[in-house]
């Protein structure tokens, strides 16, 4: 293995992923761990040069004080605690302030642990490559797709580690953007040579869709259906022991650890059934979001699948309002393509979080050619945050927002208006749906 590694154990505290943050700062590699690591499971890590137990105002999980398994004390691993009154090892404080708290770990993890400081990206990825090997060995993993940042790194990654043996499988829902599911098959199958299999289900979801007005309805429908299309190509192929998955260190935060409350539940694949349970490859699940990108272009995929804005699973689908018709699935679908392209030359893609349009149910009047024409509005979004909790609204200059709209008015069809959504969140929700 090419890096060492400090061992940050969760013992209620809610400061978890500073402090591995932290570590990371100094250049070496941290990973955070649930407080009933068995002394075995911390001994087979690799290369752990120290241990701290991270204590905090969590520390009552069920009416019990949690604390370590005893024999952990025993593995002769250096061992620091914080705020965990119970440990049987010295103890320290750690700072808020950044830069001292940065000082105060170097002592620690440099004097005490003497780990080096071999954390990168390069060092990262050969050794989950090495890891991902031992777990898997000569057995099949099949992968899920959706073109989004964190399934495309890990697609590169497996391929990287085991090559044919993966299988990918993208499925299209018809709610994909313009240019979305090619630039998949760009780049799996004629650039990196994945096994790739592509399956074009538009026209079933939108079967399923048709009629449907009801956001929650058609998240479920849209979610489900992903599930049994994705279920229906694993039965197809033969002896998959391992499903892969872009799972990040913020998707296990949200989903709860075993002392913090679940904010989301959160799944990439969802629910597949019963007989259908495979061990899970995860190599990115220590990852934060800006370590996962670095990832995705140490091993070469390209800036723009690297750096793609959040999308949602359900896809155009919500951003389509009320029952989706393929005439406004259209509109939204043109009208997103033109505002991802004049932001691009505007050099606001760099700096605008999310950006995208809405299509309405509704018409209003207008004129065209000397006509009265009666035509759906596009609706622009563009806002930026931190944790997608709260958003501001991007307040974008006058002369793009209008090659905006006029490239909108005169290329897409169906489209007479174009509105600016100036709502902040709250009380709007980013999405409309
Ligand atoms: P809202 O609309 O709740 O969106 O303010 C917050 C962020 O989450 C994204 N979003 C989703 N992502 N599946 C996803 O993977 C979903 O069903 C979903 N709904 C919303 C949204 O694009 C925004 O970035």
């Amino acid at each position: 293995m090419k890096q060492d590694m400090i061992v940050i154990l969760d013992l209620g505290s809610e400061e978890n992923t500073v402090v591995a943050r932290a570590i990371r700062a100094l250049g070496v590699y941290s990973e955070i761990y649930p407080h009933d690591i068995t002394a075995k499971e911390l001994m087979e890590l690799p290369n752990v040069k120290g241990v701290i137990l991270n204590g905090g105002p969590n520390c009552v999980v069920d009416g019990v004080q949690i604390d370590v398994a005893a024999d952990l004390y025993q593995t002769g691993i250096p061992m620091i605690a914080v705020n965990h009154p119970a440990a049987k090892c010295a103890a320290i404080s750690l700072p808020k302030d950044e830069e001292e708290l940065k000082d105060t770990l170097k002592n620690f993890v440099f004097d005490v642990c003497n780990a080096q400081a071999n954390w990168n990206m390069k060092n990262f990825i050969e050794d989950q490559v090495e890891l991902v090997k031992r777990q898997v060995g000569d057995k099949k993993v099949l992968l899920a797709l959706s073109g989004g940042v964190d399934s495309s790194v890990v697609a590169a990654l497996l391929l990287k580690a085991i090559g044919e043996n993966l299988t990918c499988v993208h499925v299209n829902h018809g709610l994909m953007r313009k240019g979305e599911s090619e630039s998949v098959i760009e780049v799996f199958k004629n650039q990196m040579n994945a096994n790739l299999v592509y399956v074009d289900a538009s026209e079933r979801f939108l079967g399923k869709l048709a009629g449907v007005a009801d956001p929650e309805e058609k998240r479920k429908i849209i979610g489900g259906e992903f599930i049994r299309v994705f279920e229906e190509e694993a039965r197809k192929l033969d002896g998959i022991d391992f499903l892969g998955q872009g799972t990040i260190y913020p998707d296990i935060v949200e989903s709860g650890t075993k002392t913090a409350k679940t904010v989301k539940s959160h799944h990439n694949v969802g629910g597949l059934p019963e007989d259908l349970q495979f061990a899970l490859v995860e190599p990115l699940r220590q990852l934060f979001k800006d370590e996962v990108r670095a990832c995705g272009l140490e091993l070469g995929l390209p800036h723009d699948m690297v750096f793609r804005q959040p999308f949602p699973g359900p896809g155009l689908g919500v951003r389509c309002l009320g029952a989706i018709t393929k005439e406004r699935l259209e509109a939204v679908r043109e009208s997103d393509a033109i505002l991802r392209e004049e932001f691009a030359k505007a050099g606001l893609d760099q700096k605008v979080w999310q950006y995208f349009t809405i299509v309405p149910d509704f018409k209003s009047v207008g004129v065209r050619e000397n006509a009265r024409c009666f035509e759906y509005p596009v609706i622009l979004r563009a806002v930026n945050t931190v944790d997608a909790m709260t958003a501001t609204i991007e307040q974008l200059d006058w002369a793009v927002l209008m090659k905006i709209t006029n490239r909108i008015l005169k290329e897409v069809k169906n489209v007479n208006r174009v509105c600016y959504d100036l709502s902040p969140k709250p009380t709007a929700t980013i999405e409309w749906e």
